[in-house]
């Protein structure tokens, strides 16, 4: 499935993924998780492609899943576009780098958690409103997060919804490293991309999945678990509230 909101762009064993509807700071439809979806599956298959790497147009990564489907059209079950995204992160095999360009939100940070090497643009702010919004962590972030940062940070972030910056995340070792700018970030994540593209590719497969081993069974379990209290919590009115809320705002 392919949506012009989704870029795909190969320089010789990197395929670049675009998320590119910047009016809307990125916010990802159904369609264009399906895209994602399809790209990383390509990724797999290709033999040719050894590295992913992700990123955003404009001035931000994705301020996360669009809220109007969110009440328009909320995940109803595995087969539900956003969940299958997650299953094919989860599942993809090569190397994913994230060249995080601007505001990262929701889902925009969650999918770095299954990210092996993340580069932030210098004074991005990064944002996991879920609670707020009246729903809940997903992409295993309620298991991942506390195991790389502690419980007391992790809950700062997931039950206040907490803002916090490329500085901090780095500080915390969530991150890899800081581009000066857009375009340095870009420039860090390719750097990287070019040199895993050039190590053996299945020693690099091999590791990554030994690297990810420990806790596979469980990542998988949490999203499954996480996944049927959001679409449960989509439904509730203080979620549906808290959606509407945000489309009706005032603008200036
Ligand atoms: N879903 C749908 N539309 C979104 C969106 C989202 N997640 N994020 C941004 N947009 C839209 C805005 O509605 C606006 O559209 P308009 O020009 O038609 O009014 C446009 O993108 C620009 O966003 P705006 O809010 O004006 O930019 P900003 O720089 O003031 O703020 C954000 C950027 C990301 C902080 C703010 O848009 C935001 O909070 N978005 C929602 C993030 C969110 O809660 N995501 C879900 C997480 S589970």
């Amino acid at each position: 499935m392919s949506t012009p909101e989704i870029l795909t762009e190969r320089e010789d064993g990197v395929l670049w993924v675009r998320i590119h509807r910047p009016d809307k700071k990125n916010a990802l439809t159904l369609a264009m998780y399906a895209a994602l979806t399809a790209a990383l599956d390509e990724a797999n298959r290709d033999a040719a492609l050894r590295v992913v790497v992700l990123t955003g147009s404009g001035d931000s990564f994705t301020s996360g899943n669009d809220i109007a489907d969110f009440l328009a059209a909320p995940p109803t079950g595995e087969d539900s576009p956003v969940f299958q995204f997650l299953a094919a992160l989860r599942q993809f095999e090569k190397p994913l780098i994230a060249a995080v360009n601007g505001m990262a939100v929701g889902i925009g940070v969650t999918m770095l958690l299954h990210c092996d090497l993340i580069y932030v643009r210098a004074g991005a702010t990064l944002l996991l409103p879920f609670v707020n919004l009246g729903l809940c962590p997903e992409a295993a972030s309620s298991l991942l997060l506390p195991r790389l940062i502690g419980h007391p940070r992790a809950a700062e972030l997931l039950l206040l919804g907490e803002p916090f910056s490329a500085e901090q995340a780095l500080e915390w070792r969530l991150i890899n490293g800081i581009g000066a700018d857009a375009d340095a970030t870009l420039e860090l994540a390719l750097t990287k991309a070019r040199r895993l593209a050039r190590q053996p590719p299945a020693a690099v497969r091999l590791a990554k999945a030994l690297l990810k081993r420990s806790e596979a069974a469980a990542v998988r379990d949490t999203i499954g678990v996480e996944s049927r209290h959001f679409i449960e919590q989509l439904h509730l009115p203080e979620a549906v509230a808290a959606l509407r809320a945000f489309l009706e705002r005032p603008r200036s």
